[in-house]
């Protein structure tokens, strides 16, 4: 990726890789969460995500040259360390340079009490996250690349059966407040995450089973400051704002399934330290790229 010595820096925002198993899941592994995880991957999800959309996606990202790589969860669908792995070999055969890369966690990535607990996620992509990073305690951490800089939050925990929630622990908010206390108004800050710190729409069951508890606090924390916030999770593209804060929510990166607002795409996002100046969705049809700019609101379901 190429360094540009200007004020302006150029994130690419991808997430929710969900690259599709290359390998057969030991049947021993196959119980509870991840059997019913593995039955919705193989006859459902497996239908739409696909590797070679997301080699596709990944072959341009790397020909765009960003400054700054952010993928915000759910690399994987049911956390073993083989598709850890892989998605690592991926990165590094695309180019892609770890210094420059900021990855955090999402549900799929903790998928098991075992993965969570054993911090899977973090000894899997170790070689792309900072050195000796802590599953609890070790987030946000802070990346400052020029006019950014970025915070990466884990908002991924394990849940049961047919759950998806997040959540953003009071230690994690409080460990924010100190970091952000420590910027100077030279460095816009950029959150990564993978819950869109919004409440969800429809019944409140919904927002249960797939929302972010905790999210108040985010806004309490960051108060009247300017800030970005980069998701994932929801599968579809999606801008709003808060205050001063943008929120901004990138499709699956490897879902090929026809609709325009979940079609596989990424965003590149140019940044000063004034904030967001533009931003660009580059989504992945069979045979060619699609490129335009991302509308000023795009609700989320
Ligand atoms: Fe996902
Ligand atoms: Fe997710």
């Amino acid at each position: 990726m190429a360094r540009r010595e200007v004020d302006t820096l150029r994130i690419a925002h991808l997430s929710d890789l969900h690259l599709p198993l290359t390998q057969s899941a030991p049947v021993w592994s196959l119980m509870g969460k991840r059997a019913l995880g593995w039955f919705n991957l193989k006859m459902l999800r497996g239908n739409t995500h696909r590797l070679d959309v997301f080699l596709a996606l990944l072959a341009d990202l790397a020909e765009q040259s960003p400054d700054v790589v952010v993928i915000t969860g759910d690399l994987v669908n049911l956390a073993y360390d083989f598709e850890f792995a892989e998605v690592a070999r991926l990165l590094e055969e695309a180019g892609l340079d770890p210094a420059r890369c900021v990855l955090v966690p999402g549900n799929h990535d903790r998928y098991t009490a075992g993965a969570d607990r054993g911090a899977a996620f973090e000894k899997g992509m170790s070689d792309w996250l900072p050195p000796g990073l802590a599953r609890r305690d070790g987030y946000p951490w802070l990346r400052k690349l020029g006019p950014i800089c970025v915070l990466a939050l884990d908002s991924a925990v394990w849940r049961g059966p047919a759950r998806a929630a997040g959540r953003l622990a009071d230690g994690q908010l409080e460990r924010l407040a100190g970091l952000l206390d420590g910027l100077d108004d030279s460095c816009h800050p950029v959150l990564a995450m993978h819950h869109p710190p919004i409440r969800l729409r429809g019944p409140a069951l919904r927002d249960y089973r797939a929302g972010l508890s905790g999210f108040e606090g985010l806004f309490r924390v960051l108060g009247r400051r300017p800030a970005t916030v980069l998701h994932g999770h929801l599968h579809r593209i999606g801008r709003s704002r808060r205050g001063a804060v943008e929120i901004l929510g990138a499709p699956s990166a490897s879902n090929d399934c026809g609709r325009s607002e979940d079609q596989a795409a990424y965003h590149l996002l140019t940044f000063s330290s004034r904030g967001l100046l533009s931003a660009q969705a580059r989504r992945f049809w069979p045979g060619r790229v699609e490129v335009q700019d991302l509308p000023d609101e795009a609700l989320l379901r």
